[in-house]
């Protein structure tokens, strides 16, 4: 007998399994980022960082993708598949670099760098992506960046940290627009290095989303699957994660004989960081999604073909 929660919904292995079937009547592909729980991570097709995941969007023969992530992964799957129902399982999951840099402060802030051309970090709107001449991701950003004329003045939006460890990378001068990452922003220097001290055998690796005064005790920093690189080929056999903890579940599935720690933040009652916007999906939202074929993202078709071109920029570069 299917076991029941009080909704009526199945519950435990039950419910994966109508996740499973569900996929494939629809004929649809599940894509998730690392930063989703453990259970959705294992019931969807692919996992992957911000490019992969708008790589596959691009390349999937699917009808219908569910993009378990966060608000702008979906509405990029959309972008480059007008013709595609694109399902997030929470539209309420968004971003703090995307809700705080808003089509009109950013037109006004272009209007100032007049002569500049324009970097948006894929976190961010389609009506930003629509002002911008190319997209990147943390994985490209510097490839992105060095493939403009030595002399040509660029901004970078909407992440600083990740524009400031990019300016140094590049040795190019970038105007940046101030927004955080509210998870990574809350990473702390003195518990790093406190973290560190206690053990001494393990090496560091960090995401560029991080403040530089917690990059630079980094041995390796780099977007998620850079992380889960590094992790692999390190001969470290302890790792401090300074990310979201759900990427903890792929490195541990990847490299079962060593040891992740995830870095603290500088509240002392949080010992991992967690993304509340990532983590308003559910295994459980993923069934309803697929079962109802809603939420759906839906964004008007000149506005789409505004935020296409930057992003297909991007995966020329790619
Ligand atoms: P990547 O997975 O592309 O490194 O991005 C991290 C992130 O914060 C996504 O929101
Ligand atoms: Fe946005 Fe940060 Fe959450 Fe990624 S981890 S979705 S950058 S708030």
């Amino acid at each position: 007998m299917t076991k029941q929660n009080e909704a009526g919904l199945p519950t435990g292995p039950q419910l994966a399994a109508a996740v499973a079937d569900l996929r494939q009547r629809l004929d649809a592909v599940i894509l998730a980022h690392y930063y989703q729980e453990p259970d959705i991570q294992d019931a969807a097709d692919f996992v992957g960082d911000s490019l992969a995941l708008a790589q596959q969007a691009a390349r999937t023969s699917a009808r219908v993708i569910v993009l378990v992530g966060v608000h702008f992964m979906a509405e990029t799957a959309k972008i480059l598949n007008p013709d595609k129902q694109v399902l997030l399982p929470d539209l309420a999951a968004g971003c703090s670099l995307a809700d705080d840099c808003q089509e009109e402060a950013f037109a006004s802030f272009l209007a100032r760098h007049r002569g500049h051309k324009v970097i948006t970090y894929i976190n961010c709107s389609a009506r930003i992506k629509a002002l911008s001449d190319v997209v990147c991701t943390s994985s490209n950003a510097e490839r992105i960046v060095r493939s403009f004329p030595a002399d040509q003045p660029l901004v970078f939006a909407p992440d600083r940290h990740l524009g400031a460890w990019v300016r140094e990378r590049a040795g190019r001068p970038l105007v940046l627009w101030p927004g955080v990452c509210e998870v990574h922003a809350q990473f702390d220097e003195r518990r790093l290095v406190e973290l560190k001290e206690s053990c001494p055998d393990a090496v560091v690796a960090a995401h560029p989303e991080c403040p530089a005064a917690v990059l630079r005790h980094a041995d390796y920093v780099g977007s998620t699957s850079g992380i889960l690189r590094f992790a692999s080929e390190t001969p470290a056999r302890r790792v401090i994660v300074v990310t979201e903890a759900g990427i903890i579940h792929q490195l541990r599935r990847a490299n079962p004989g060593k040891e992740f720690l995830p870095a603290p933040g500088a509240d002392p009652s949080q010992n991992a960081l967690e993304c509340r916007h990532m983590k308003r999906n559910t295994l459980e939202k993923l069934y309803l999604c697929l079962r109802d074929r809603a939420p759906e993202i839906a964004l008007p078709e000149a506005l789409r073909l505004r935020a296409l071109a930057p992003i297909q920029r991007m995966l020329e570069l790619s």
